[in-house]
């Protein structure tokens, strides 16, 4: 496992921290490599639950080093609030938990600010964003007027960048939107005390995962949101402003494609989406509902509750080309105990492939028996009710990879492992 990347197949949510848990123990680095704090993950840590958005899921397995790489936007109050909830629960941070690259862009007050006010002055056009700032940040990025970590950390350099940059952003909040203005001192003294917690973190991230790679440790790469929630792959407009494919991996953190040797996509048994935008195999019935209620599907970052409907093959077999999936682990199997009938897209009337515009396609199902058996307990794929089974072959057959991994509920041992790839 030389360089491992985690992705998402679907539009976010399909239980990527449960998978890079498992693979965690065997990297020496747990890279988060685009997004923000858009992103969720619920860690149990000692006994506690906490909502992690920035911190890499590998925080819990000691010896692993936690990096945050150039291409994620960094939001400095909520990164510090996540390291304040680990060591409440006895974990203390250090530089040599983790580290954060001088190269990431940070999120300040205006992103905040302007992505609320823009979604509210899109009406019934808006995006559905998670309203953290993500998009108006990448914006910066790419405008090449962006703070970055090493900005921040340098109180001059943060002094000079604000006050250059803060008369263009309070016009665009008065003037276009009619927010309040923001002052420069209160940017620089909200900012400054916790970029001097963060400054002992910042490094050259890129030189850190170069000597691992050369000295043949593990590297492990966390994707956050999924592969149709990519800024060009996905279903534009309604989706997050950073690239979420694999390759992405490379780009936000440092490392070249030859690093990459598995790319390791996660689905769900049946398909969410939060937020706005095409969906052809919602269920806007009680099959929506049980999915809802028996897979909790409710955003971890806003607490919105989440679109659900099923499978969507074709959306998947699209998915293992963009991120050239070499294994599969297939999540939340157990939340479809209980439905009589359970559905497949096998692909839209009249293409071969995805259509381009999802929001006028019309899907092609194909139903197979359910199975009312509880599978929590299973750990064995032979375990599985032979309906399941069945599900689970189809849902192989047409997708055209294996599921090298089947979970079964939210433990840890609730797993059933087919592929090396996912022993512990
Ligand atoms: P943004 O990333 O906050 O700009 O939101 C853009 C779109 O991506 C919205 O539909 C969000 O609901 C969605 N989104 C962003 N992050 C996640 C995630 O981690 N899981 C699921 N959806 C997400």
């Amino acid at each position: 496992m030389a360089g491992t990347v985690v992705v998402g197949t679907q539009w976010g949510d399909e239980g990527k921290g449960k998978v890079v848990d498992v693979l965690a123990p065997r990297a020496a680095m747990v890279v988060r490599y685009q997004g923000g704090n858009n992103a969720g993950h619920t860690l149990v840590v000692a006994g506690h639950k906490t909502v992690l958005h920035l911190v890499p899921s590998g925080i819990l397995h000691p010896g692993t080093l936690c990096v945050v790489g150039n291409g994620v936007v960094l939001d400095p109050v909520v990164i510090l609030r996540e390291f304040d909830a680990l060591a409440a629960a006895g974990r203390h941070l250090t530089p040599e938990d983790l580290v954060i690259s001088s190269r990431a862009q940070v999120i300040l007050p205006w992103h905040r600010e302007l992505d609320r006010l823009r979604e509210q002055a899109r009406g019934g056009d808006a995006i559905g964003t998670t309203g953290k700032g993500i998009g108006p940040c990448y914006e910066d990025k790419a405008a090449r007027r962006g703070i970055r970590v090493g900005d921040l950390v340098d109180p001059e350099r943060f002094r000079a960048r604000v006050s250059a940059l803060l008369p263009e952003k309070n016009r665009m909040i008065t003037e276009w939107f009619g927010g309040e203005p923001l002052t420069l001192d209160r940017v620089v003294s909200e900012l400054a005390p916790l970029a001097e917690r963060l400054r002992p973190h910042v490094r050259d991230t890129v030189a850190l995962l170069h000597q691992a790679v050369r000295g043949g440790q593990e590297l492990l790469f966390e994707g956050a949101q999924g592969t149709f929630l990519d800024i060009d792959h996905g279903t534009y407009p309604f989706v997050t402003s950073s690239n979420t494919v694999a390759g992405a991996a490379c780009a936000g953190s440092g490392v070249g494609p030859s690093v990459l040797t598995h790319v390791v996509g996660i689905a769900k048994a049946y398909t969410t989406r939060v937020g706005w935008g095409p969906f052809p195999t919602e269920c806007e019935d009680a099959v929506g509902d049980h999915l809802r209620s028996v897979g909790q599907e409710y955003g971890s970052t806003t607490g919105r509750p989440r679109r659900c409907g099923w499978f969507d093959a074709a959306l998947l077999r699209t998915s293992v080309m963009l991120n050239g999936l070499t294994h599969i682990a297939l999540t939340k199997l157990d939340v479809l105990s209980g439905l009589p009938t359970v559905r497949i897209c096998v692909g839209y009337r009249g293409h071969v492939g995805l259509p381009d515009d999802l929001g006028v396609a019309e899907p092609l199902y194909e139903d197979m028996p359910g199975w009312v058996e509880d599978l929590t307990g299973c750990r064995s794929f032979d375990e599985l009710p032979a309906t399941c089974q069945a599900y689970v072959k189809r849902l192989e057959q047409l997708v055209g990879v294996e599921a090298g991994l089947i979970s079964v509920g939210p433990g840890r041992a609730q797993t059933i492992v087919r592929d090396p790839l996912f022993l512990g």
